[in-house]
């Protein structure tokens, strides 16, 4: 296995001034005045980026930081991992794009792809690429959904974020990005996901058989209850962008059951979750669910090559040829790394290392249980978030989120956050990172929340006092 510090040439993370550095700062307005105010990592991570290698990035004033965003989950591999620079190296001098012609390139990558669902599933799915985005494949697998039931209502999850199109948005919670951009897609349907932290249909956790999903139920079921037959369910395994919410087993389950018994199609998204996130090749296989359209993206190539597909039940292949179709769904460079990639995963046995590094992060930041200012620590894999919360108020604390996201940057730790108003700090590193890797980025990360939530009790005590 190449671990980080074998196939990195940067392999300590070390911060020496203030951020953003005088070159970064340069980048930044200038991006500033050319770029578009939808612009958004940059924002809360001010620095401009020189170089990537493993879980490292270097930033143009020589700053070195620990990578726990790693594209938005996108290099499962790490930054410019030496095995797919070279097998990409090669590619490009053979063939780089292909429409979806059948090349030996893409033909080896659909066989990997298959080759990861478990036994039995592969033979009764088919494959369509898409454009290289995961809300184009979205944009896909709703589209295939209705043209197979005839159907036109979909049903969605409150929390859920299924991408920036029209209607990945629409199938999105993000109540302040879809505001502007009024009605969206007709016909979708908000249900409550099992977000039990702060249960969406105020019940206490602890006593609940989860109930949220009995209102889908009763609501699908009852003949005054609203809603037509929908065309589709499309729900995440762990709302990622929603702050690192797993579903529970049971909630999984009866909404894979209410979907079979009203034949409506089930479509798992993936985009996140899936090439091994969270410690098994794609999420749904730890809840003991099958889908019928899984919709994978972001990591599928490991190197952070674009490329977007549904994998999907051949009873569904009932739409015409044409119905989904874009310049760029044949990224050769993309199926070659991703092929080579899931080969040195199940060489490397990757997914074993995430399932371990994930109980050394569980283990790790165990102490937070005793920080007023944490609600919960969760996730699965390598997929974590701690949620803040202000303990008077019980209000989401996303200030304070945003502020252990700065004092970690400045620490040489980058992180992202997600949830209601950002409030859940989260961290999506790598599959291949070590143990000493995960030490160094919580030792950083409990430090921020350390000072930063003492910061915060400190001005909430201030503020009572006044
Ligand atoms: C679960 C999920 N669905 C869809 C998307 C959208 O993917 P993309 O940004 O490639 O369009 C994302 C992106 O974060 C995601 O996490």
């Amino acid at each position: 296995m190449y671990t980080h510090q074998q196939q990195a040439t940067l392999t300590s993370a070390h911060v020496t001034g203030p951020l953003p550095g005088p070159r970064s700062a340069e980048l930044l307005a200038r991006q500033e005045r050319t770029e578009s105010n939808a612009r958004t990592y940059p924002r809360h991570l001010p620095i401009a980026i020189a170089e990537g290698s493993g879980a490292f990035v270097r930033d143009v004033d020589d700053n070195v930081f620990l990578d726990f965003l790693a594209g938005a989950g996108v290099l499962t591999l790490g930054h410019s991992h030496p095995e797919l620079v070279e097998v990409v190296a090669g590619q490009v001098r053979n063939l780089s794009h292909g429409l979806d012609f059948p090349t030996p390139a893409k033909d080896a990558f659909v066989r990997a792809q298959l080759s990861m669902l478990p036994p039995g599933l592969a033979e009764r799915m088919k494959v369509h690429f898409c454009g290289p985005t995961g809300a184009n494949a979205v944009d896909a697998a709703i589209k295939l959904c209705k043209t197979a039931t005839g159907r036109g209502d979909v049903i969605c999850f409150q929390g859920a974020f299924h991408g920036s199109s029209a209607v990945g948005m629409a199938l999105t919670g993000l109540v302040e990005q879809k505001r502007p951009v009024a009605n969206g897609i007709p016909g979708v349907h908000f249900f409550p996901y099992s977000y039990c932290a702060q249960c969406p249909v105020g019940l206490n956790p602890e006593t609940c058989a989860t109930n949220c999903v009995q209102f889908l139920e009763h609501s699908l079921k009852d003949p005054l209850g609203g809603i037509p037959l929908p065309a589709a369910v499309i729900m995440e395994m762990v709302q990622g962008e929603g702050g690192v919410v797993p579903a529970t087993i049971e909630f999984a389950q009866t909404v894979r059951r209410v979907t079979r018994e009203l034949d409506i199609p089930l479509i798992i998204d993936e985009i996140q979750t899936g090439c091994g996130r969270t410690g098994t090749w794609f999420a749904f296989e730890q809840f003991g669910i099958e889908p019928d359209v899984i919709v994978a993206s972001k990591a599928l190539s490991g190197i952070g090559l674009p490329v977007a597909l549904i994998i999907y039940n051949k009873d569904l292949d009932r739409w015409l040829p044409g119905a989904h179709t874009g310049t760029f769904r044949g990224n050769q460079l993309a199926f070659a790394a991703g092929a080579a990639a899931v080969e040195i995963i199940r060489r490397d046995d990757v997914l074993g290392n995430v399932r371990s590094r994930g109980a050394q992060i569980a283990r790790l930041l165990a102490p937070l249980a005793s920080n007023p200012w944490v609600r919960e620590v969760r996730g699965r894999g390598l997929m974590w978030g701690i949620e803040l919360a202000d303990p008077d108020t019980g209000r989401p604390a996303g200030r304070l989120a945003r502020a252990v996201q700065r004092n970690a940057l400045e620490r040489g730790l980058i992180l992202e956050c997600g949830g209601r108003d950002d409030c859940v700090v989260r961290l999506l590193p790598p599959l291949n990172i070590t143990v000493e890797i995960v030490d160094a980025a919580c030792e950083l990360l409990l430090a921020a929340i350390a000072e930063q939530s003492a910061m915060a009790e400190r001005r909430t005590t201030t503020d009572a006092v006044r």
